[in-house]
């Protein structure tokens, strides 16, 4: 089965495989009047012009932008409840962490996640992924990290995995292990680095371990013992600098941590530090439009030569949202981004965090995850505001049906 995309401009994003810093954060390699061929959910040609077998499905873009499919590097998209009482005191004006050292916030989800089965967390999860697809979304990472204890958390990551294998895009699954505080610190803390460590490794050998280094969450020195113990055998991620720069920054670069997360509240000597290193920094926009307003300076990161990935941080607390194209159209108000850094920190580069070689461009060999916008000029994904430029989805050679993208 192949499909013949015509008349399209495609954004191949085309380069050397890494992380693109500097003046390749910006470069989308672009073909203004092009062709692709798909066939059996790879991309078989690419050009201004290609050889299609005459069976082809054709696909005529009539002039609007194809590009790769978003890749969401920072999600927690699994949980059960809602947290819109304790909104209604964040509109007061009640902060975040207060919220959360009063026993709500994460530990609200983390109740309700408790509560519900398996199957009650892998269906809405399931919904939400149908959403993220309509919105351009075709690689998403999801974490734990609402379980807090080892049957919980592994609780969550079947889940994670069970409603992964009903969605025709890939979801990488992390396991967030330190993600707030049950009783005293150091005792959790010890708990989760011994037991919830090995009990995850044992079914999960190879997964992705995170933290939230915040106060009210992991200290720094908690996070180092995790990550020093789990590195043995998993990549790590860290949640840094959300509300307080506390020293995360440099320990993650030392214990070579595939990624920092936020930013928010980061010095520029650790965004220095961070551009010089492998480790990419992600930012979450969403969360500071729905929390206090307070945006990573990703520009400065950007200028600096980091490795920069954008995601949404879907989750009930700070970032009630999975659309890729709105913090998009956050990153480049209030994060400093160009329209076209932005679209290489949403596709190319989350691709490269999330260890993958065959996604995230548009070249002969990659998986065939394309999206084709309602626009005719990239810049309008980052101009406009709400809505979805997304026209047509194809994630793994297919196309997904009309009616469920412009549902
Ligand atoms: O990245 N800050 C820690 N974790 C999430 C929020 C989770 C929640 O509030 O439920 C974040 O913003």
């Amino acid at each position: 089965m192949s499909l013949h995309i015509r008349h399209a401009r495609i954004l191949t994003l085309a380069g050397p495989y890494g992380a693109r810093r500097g003046p390749a954060l910006r470069e989308l390699a672009v073909i203004p009047h092009g062709e692709i061929l798909v066939t059996d959910g790879k991309i078989v040609a690419v050009g201004e012009k290609v050889e299609a077998p005459a069976e082809a499905e054709v696909i005529d873009a009539a002039g609007r932008v194809v590009m790769p499919g978003f890749v969401d590097c920072h999600t927690h998209a699994c949980w059960a409840g809602d947290r819109l009482d304790e909104w209604e005191k964040k509109l007061k004006g009640v902060p975040y962490l207060e919220i959360l050292k009063a026993g709500g916030g994460i530990h609200a989800t983390v109740r309700a996640v408790r509560e519900a089965t398996q199957k009650q967390l892998a269906s809405p999860l399931r919904e939400r992924l149908g959403q993220m697809l309509r919105g351009g979304t075709t690689t998403v990472e999801v974490k734990s990290g609402y379980g807090l204890n080892a049957e919980a958390e592994l609780k969550m990551l079947r889940a994670i995995r069970r409603a992964a294998s009903e969605w025709p895009g890939t979801v990488v699954t992390t396991a967030l292990l330190g993600h707030a505080v049950e009783g005293d610190m150091e005792d959790y803390a010890r708990m989760v680095t011994k037991e919830v460590l090995a009990e995850v490794s044992r079914e999960f050998p190879d997964i992705t371990v995170d933290a939230f280094c915040e106060k009210e969450a992991w200290s720094v020195e908690a996070c180092v013992r995790l990550f020093e113990k789990a590195r043995k055998h998993h990549p790590i991620r860290v949640h840094a600098d959300q509300f307080n720069s506390l020293g995360m920054i440099p320990e993650a670069i030392r214990l070579h941590a595939q990624s920092v997360d936020h930013l928010e509240a980061t010095t520029k000597a650790d965004f220095l530090a961070l551009a010089e290193s492998p480790t990419f920094g992600v930012i979450l926009p969403c969360t500071g439009f729905h929390t206090d307003q307070r945006f990573a300076k990703a520009g400065f990161f950007a200028d600096q030569g980091g490795a920069l990935a954008l995601a949404t941080n879907c989750n009930p607390g700070s970032s009630p949202t999975h659309s890729i194209p709105f913090a998009i159209a956050l990153a480049v108000r209030f994060c400093g981004l160009r329209p076209a850094e932005a679209i290489v920190a949403a596709t190319v580069n989350p691709a490269v965090l999330l260890g993958y070689t065959d996604r995230g461009t548009i070249e002969v060999g990659k998986r065939a995850d394309l999206i084709m916008l309602r626009h005719k000029d990239e810049r309008l994904l980052a101009y406009e505001v709400g809505g979805n430029p997304v026209d047509a989805v194809i994630c793994a050679g297919q196309l997904v049906p009309s009616a469920d993208v412009q549902r």
